[in-house]
């Protein structure tokens, strides 16, 4: 027998998709159930039932449990090593080539992406490379288009930057005014941001690289195969595609479809 909880979220999912046409319905059950208890204490409403009501007939509500049950955490560099590696081992291996595309999926507010601006700046490539980065998160999206980011953040980035073989100081980067740095217009330019929902969007051109960190975490097996899919289709022959440290292709139905490029980082080039 099932928890009477548990039906009610399942319950909840189904309303959000059904009234605003996000679908979660394929997120893990426990991710989805840690969020929406979050939100319930935090909110101070009663029950899932109660949340449902205010999600199905308020906006506002639907966009503030909508905040909740997206993960937005970053950093510039993240896993700093694993910059050094598309840094050193990747890069090079597209320097030959006249034109080409990245996209960043799941780029939250966008450090991920001015991260990889950067690095290819600093490796003589961002005039000849075209950088896409998409959520499905409007308000995490806005973040990443003004590219503006607390100045106490930056400490740690800073740090990473130089982990990551920055090879000047992250400074160069941004602006600070009063208590914020903004990132030079310079990298802003070479990217697009767009809203794309990996769940329900299609494939938008074909990739070089594609990298999509620390999201497909939290979607159950089927539907990271769904988004997998996605991946494969965006990328030609020899593209590559980086995934987050604890995710990888294995037991998915496109292990055997990429050759493991580097395993600690889970960079797969597609066959
Ligand atoms: C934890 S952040 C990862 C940010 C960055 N890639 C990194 O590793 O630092 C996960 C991002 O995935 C986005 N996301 C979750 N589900 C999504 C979906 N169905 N389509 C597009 N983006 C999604 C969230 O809005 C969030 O910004």
């Amino acid at each position: 027998m099932e928890d009477p909880q548990d039906i009610e979220i399942q319950l909840l999912i189904e309303a959000v998709y059904h009234r605003w046409g996000y679908d979660f319905r394929a997120y893990s059950k426990a991710h989805i159930k840690r969020r929406v208890l979050h939100h319930l204490s935090k909110s101070g409403l009663e029950s899932v039932s109660h949340l449902q009501h205010q999600v199905l007939y308020n906006k506002n509500s639907f966009f503030e449990f909508f905040q909740d049950l997206s993960i937005n955490t970053t950093e510039m560099f993240r896993d700093p090593l694993f910059f050094l590696s598309l840094r050193e081992k990747v890069l090079p291996l597209l320097k030959d080539q006249a034109g080409f595309k990245i996209w960043h999926a799941g780029c939250a507010s966008g450090e991920e992406v001015y991260s990889m601006a950067i690095m290819l700046l600093e490796e003589g490539l961002l005039d000849r490379c075209q950088i896409y980065a998409t959520d499905f998160n409007p308000v995490t999206l806005k973040k990443a288009r003004e590219a503006i980011y607390s100045l106490s953040e930056m400490k740690v980035n800073s740090s990473n930057y130089l982990k990551s073989g920055g090879k000047a100081t992250l400074s160069d980067y941004y602006h600070a005014r009063y208590n914020s740095a903004i990132m030079e217009k310079s990298l802003r330019d070479r990217i697009v941001f767009a809203e794309h929902n990996l769940v329900t969007d299609d494939v938008f051109g074909e990739m070089e690289l594609v990298i999509c960190r620390n999201t497909l975490i939290y979607f159950t097996k089927e539907l990271q195969n769904r988004v997998l899919r996605l991946f494969y289709n965006s990328l030609g022959e020899g593209g590559f595609l980086c995934l987050g440290s604890k995710e990888s292709l294995a037991f998915s139905d496109y292990q055997n479809v990429f050759d493991l490029f580097i395993s600690k980082w889970k960079i797969y080039r597609r066959k």
